[in-house]
């Protein structure tokens, strides 16, 4: 397994990490019983996976609790509160208690990297003025190590709230939707990151609409339709058929290792409630930078696009 530290965290960290949300939530939204989700965190760590990202909000935080028992030191822990509730923007004695919750399900006294989950740029600014203070007095107080924030890339594709984030020096680690088909964030966000130290988890790396052909036919038939690309580049049939050749088994390891050596990304988070699925990507991202004429055409293709996540 590849390590990598994680910005000015300092942490040395796999290259993969595991995510325990996205549409799998570690097989609990596809069906998993809770010992295979348990077991499928266990796998990861046997594999090598020292990152292990999860939420409050993918009630799966209980599934890494367990699965951690007696294996907390062999991971760097994250996990993730909304900046608003049901009520409205969340105050800072229920983010408190939030976090406070968090630790419980997670069997652990700390959590290494706290995520403001989904911010956008409506609900940025409360979360600097109202809930950083009170995340930095957490730190203090030893319950979290460093702050994170991630975007709602479905929602926010052309990172519009990163453009907020990028005036402040409050963030250690931050999570952005990178991937073939919308690669903006190497100019909205990486550059930000890298003047900061920011350490960079990507997210939908592949997501549906490179895990599933119909979708990406789906996908790609209407950016063509819709003029954001040409006819015949690519090839509707089979979009992203250029990338599988010598060496490279599918489309999802080629965006996998897209997102990996795509220069200033530190960990690729991969969300699976499949075993299988597991250890091919942790193959995968471990694996060589795709040829350069094939990043060159993803380049030329996809890379002026800024408006979908490929969700
Ligand atoms: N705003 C936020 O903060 C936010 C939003 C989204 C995600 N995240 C984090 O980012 C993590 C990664 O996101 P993700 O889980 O959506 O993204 P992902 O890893 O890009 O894609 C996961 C999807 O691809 C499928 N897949 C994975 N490996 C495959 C393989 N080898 N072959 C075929 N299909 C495969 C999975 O289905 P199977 O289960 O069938 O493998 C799942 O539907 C999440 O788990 C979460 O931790 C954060």
């Amino acid at each position: 397994m590849d390590t990598v530290v994680l910005g000015r965290t300092g942490l040395e960290v796999s290259v993969v990490g595991l995510g325990c949300g996205g549409h799998s939530r570690l097989g609990q939204a596809t069906g998993s019983t809770e010992a295979e989700s348990v077991h499928l965190v266990a796998q990861a760590l046997d594999l090598g996976v020292s990152y292990v990202d999860t939420a409050r909000a993918y009630g799966t935080e209980s599934i890494v609790g367990r699965a951690l028992a007696g294996r907390r030191d062999e991971v760097v822990l994250s996990t993730k509160v909304a900046p608003t509730d049901g009520a409205g923007p969340l105050g800072v004695a229920a983010l408190r208690a939030a976090v406070q919750d968090s630790l419980e399900r997670l069997a652990t006294d700390r959590v290494d990297v706290l995520h403001l989950h989904g911010v956008t740029a409506s609900t940025y600014r409360h979360s600097r003025e109202v809930l950083v203070p009170e995340l930095l007095a957490l730190r203090d107080e030893g319950w979290i190590r460093f702050l994170a924030i991630s975007e709602a890339f479905a929602a926010d594709p052309a990172h519009e709230m990163f453009g907020l984030a990028a005036g402040d020096d409050c963030w250690d680690v931050a999570m952005v939707g990178f991937n073939p088909l919308n690669q903006s964030a190497r100019e909205r966000v990486l550059p930000w990151a890298e003047r900061h130290g920011v350490g960079i988890e990507v997210m939908f790396a592949v997501r549906r609409a490179l895990s599933r052909p119909d979708e990406l036919r789906r996908v790609v038939t209407e950016l063509v339709a819709d003029g954001h690309l040409q006819p015949g580049d690519p090839d509707l049939a089979d979009p992203l058929s250029f990338l599988v050749h010598d060496g490279c088994g599918s489309v999802v390891e080629a965006a996998y290792r897209f997102a990996r050596h795509e220069p200033g990304c530190h960990v690729v988070l991969s969300g699976t409630g499949n075993p299988a699925h597991l250890a091919q990507n942790v193959e995968s991202i471990n694996g060589p930078p795709l040829p350069p004429e094939d990043t060159a055409k993803l380049r030329r293709i996809f890379g002026g696009l800024d408006h979908l996540s490929g969700n």
